[in-house]
């Protein structure tokens, strides 16, 4: 099964400035509803509660602190899933991801909730593609392979 990791994220590597912001920034939205649809996403608890619209036709994954990320992901039976945040989460999957799906936006906040905070291991990333999400304002979406 292919595990993705999908984010919207600043110059300076943030996820959002608080841990309960709701994100009004990002700019890939309909991107992210096209490629997420009919695929389990999985959440934690935060960004369950700063989601601004319901994700319809997606299984929910909420993720709390004792929940073990291997045993969640041999519970889904599907091609492929997505974590989609926010930073606790992507951290928690980070050794599972088989891809990173990166929208890097024009904005620096300076301070914030990172994509992973300490990791215990490094990820190696083989370019797969970018797409273009708003060439006027410089949105691109980067495609990554994580290398095993
Ligand atoms: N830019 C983007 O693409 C994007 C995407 C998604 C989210 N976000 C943003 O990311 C922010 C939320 O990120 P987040 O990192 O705060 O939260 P999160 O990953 O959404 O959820 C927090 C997770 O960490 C656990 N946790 C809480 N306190 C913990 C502790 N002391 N030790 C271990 N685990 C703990 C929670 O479990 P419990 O349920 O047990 O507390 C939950 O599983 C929001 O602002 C959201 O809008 C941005």
């Amino acid at each position: 099964m292919d595990i993705i990791l999908i984010v919207a994220i600043t110059i300076d590597g943030y996820i959002a400035r608080r841990s309960d912001e709701v994100i009004s920034w990002s700019k890939d939205l309909k991107l992210f509803k096209k490629q997420t649809m009919g695929y389990p996403v999985i959440m934690g608890s935060n960004t369950e509660k700063t989601l601004a619209v319901e994700l319809k036709g997606r299984e929910k994954i909420v993720v709390h602190r004792n929940d073990d990320p291997k045993k969640i992901l041999e519970n889904l039976d599907a091609k492929k899933c997505f974590v989609i945040g926010g930073g606790k989460t992507y951290t928690k999957f980070a050794p599972f991801l088989t891809h990173m799906y990166i929208t890097l936006h024009p904005i620096v906040f300076g301070k914030g909730i990172q994509l992973f905070s300490n990791l215990k291991e490094e990820l190696s990333l083989k370019f797969i593609r970018k797409i273009t999400v708003d060439k006027t304002e410089g949105i691109f979406q980067f495609q990554y392979k994580v290398i095993k």
